[in-house]
């Protein structure tokens, strides 16, 4: 068959989309025939022959990670590599994936969802989680809008800025830890396990995106047993959730050593220095092999 590779797309993840739509496209024309389609809008591209042709998409963020294209993939019939519609929807709700989480025993930061008609009491808030916390967008990916607030002060004039948004937001507490990343294969299982530790000492945007803002360990330096801890935690997550394929688990492992999740990417990021290319690389898999397992199940 032909890959089909979607880029781009709508959301505020575009630029980064792009550049893993290229990654990904380049090492697929090693083993396929492949064409990557730059999405512009909010719908499905058209001229992909579903008769011949299937899609690895990369779009990250809403339209391309929550379950919409999936739908309009299914409905026109076209296979595709990564997880489905329910999954991708769920996944991109962190609240709700925090709540499958623990219905299987791991634990999400403390926190609480609200919008903007809701849009909690700064006092009653710190009460409760402290300090020092995060205020994210609930359905974001990429540390987009990502606030890390201290004290009622901060936390009233940021709830007074996000006030206009419509979406829903995120307030955690801000948990102290190791932050650790973690790809699953539905044929292997969870892979290596990588260390990210920014030097801004805050795992944002420009870490993620910058280069030599970040170092990376891979796999992390963690005992058998905790690293054992980690994967387990990383394939009950990704079951618990309906992935399929593929995804990368996101954790903090505290300085008490209890596991945090932070989030499922169920369409990570996939340029060949991406998280999940690395934790492969644990696994023994070069990017060139990666991206032809990744979509060896849709080629059916
Ligand atoms: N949302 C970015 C692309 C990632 O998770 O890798
Ligand atoms: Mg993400």
């Amino acid at each position: 068959p032909t890959v089909v590779v979607l880029a781009g797309g709508v959301s505020a993840e575009r630029e980064v989309s792009l550049a893993s739509g290229r990654a990904s496209a380049l090492a697929l024309a090693r083993s396929f025939p492949t064409r990557l389609v730059q999405v512009n809008e909010a719908t499905l591209p058209r001229g992909i022959d579903s008769s011949r042709e299937l899609v690895f998409s990369t779009l990250h963020g809403v339209f391309g990670e929550d379950g919409q294209m999936q739908r309009l993939l299914d409905a026109a019939g076209i296979h595709y590599a990564g997880c489905g519609a329910a999954a991708s929807a769920l996944t991109m709700d962190k609240q709700r994936t925090k709540a499958a989480a623990a219905a299987v025993g791991v634990a999400g930061p403390r926190g609480l969802c609200f919008s903007q008609k809701d849009s909690p009491n700064p006092q009653a808030v710190i009460a409760q989680l402290g300090e020092r916390l995060v205020l994210k967008p609930n359905s974001e990916g990429s540390s987009v809008g990502l606030r890390l607030i201290e004290g009622a002060a901060e936390l009233a004039a940021a709830l007074a800025e996000i006030g206009r948004a419509e979406n829903h937001w995120l307030l955690e507490e801000r948990l102290v830890g190791r932050e650790l990343s973690v790809g699953v294969l539905d044929a292997r299982g969870a892979m290596g396990i990588v260390e990210i530790r920014p030097r801004s000492g805050v795992y944002d945007y420009a870490s993620k995106y910058t280069p030599g803002q970040t170092e990376y360990l891979a796999p992390a330096p963690l005992d058998e047993l905790c690293a054992a801890k980690v994967r387990d935690a990383a394939q009950r997550v990704y079951t618990a959730c309906g992935c399929r394929d593929y995804a990368r688990v996101d954790f903090i492992l505290s300085e008490s050593g209890t596991l945090y999740l932070l989030e499922i990417n169920t369409l990570p990021g996939m340029k060949a220095t991406s998280l999940l290319p690395m934790s492969a690389r644990c696994a023994g898999l070069d990017f060139v092999a990666l991206v032809r397992e990744l979509v060896a199940p849709a080629v059916r």
